[in-house]
């Protein structure tokens, strides 16, 4: 059986879609471990209630980003799983841990990309007036939401949309595209090549 760890900082409701999806058996694996920087984070308790262990690495408690980098990286090479997945972790991943693990990280996040990268997505499409918005789910490289891109998927912005409401709609094709991508990694069925992502 293949194995996944997640991370996240905060509410974990993709973390939650995964732990779903590998329970219904949609994609071969089990959650093998919840990894956070939040000590407060709801995840947490998703986690407990799912039976997956959890590590905390509460950033607070370490001298310096230095510090925490190290033990987070200790943590990812300890794990060892076969993917691992950023559901609403908002840290960025130092070059280290992006290099020790070539490939096997991904990341959602809740815009269009190239457009809106960082943090915000729904704000900033909403600012920015756009009249289409989505999700991204992609590798995760050195940069900041750069990675090759492996499914995108649209929601319309209506009229009335505040941040809110267009983050609801977001974060409803967030959990599917999700799953869907941790499936295709673990069937095998990704290939890099240069920017693109093909998908058998
Ligand atoms: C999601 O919108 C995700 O795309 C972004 O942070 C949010 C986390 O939500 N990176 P949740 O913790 O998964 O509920």
């Amino acid at each position: 059986m293949k194995r996944v760890a997640v991370l996240a900082s905060g509410r974990g409701s993709n973390f939650q879609a995964l732990i779903d999806a590998a329970g219904s058996g949609y994609f071969p694996a089990s959650i093998a471990r919840l990894i956070t920087d939040n000590p407060d984070a709801f995840a947490i308790r998703r986690a407990k209630d799912a039976g997956i262990p959890v590590t905390v690495l509460d950033f607070a408690s370490y001298r310096g980003r230095t510090e925490y980098e190290a033990a987070l990286l200790e943590e990812m090479e300890e794990c060892d799983p076969d993917l691992f997945v950023l559901a609403g972790y908002m840290r960025i991943l130092p070059a280290a841990v992006v290099r020790a693990f070539p490939g096997r990280i991904i990341n959602i996040h809740p815009a269009l990309l190239p457009s809106f990268p960082g943090l915000h997505g729904p704000r900033q499409a909403i600012g920015y007036g756009v009249k289409v918005a989505g999700c991204t789910v992609h590798f995760v490289d050195e940069g900041t939401d750069t990675g090759p891109i492996i499914i995108q998927r649209c929601v319309p912005v209506e009229e009335e949309d505040d941040e809110e409401s267009l983050a609801a709609r977001i974060l409803v094709e967030e959990h599917r595209v999700l799953a869907e991508a941790v499936r295709l990694f673990l069937e095998d069925r990704l290939r890099i090549a240069g920017r693109r992502v093909i998908v058998r």
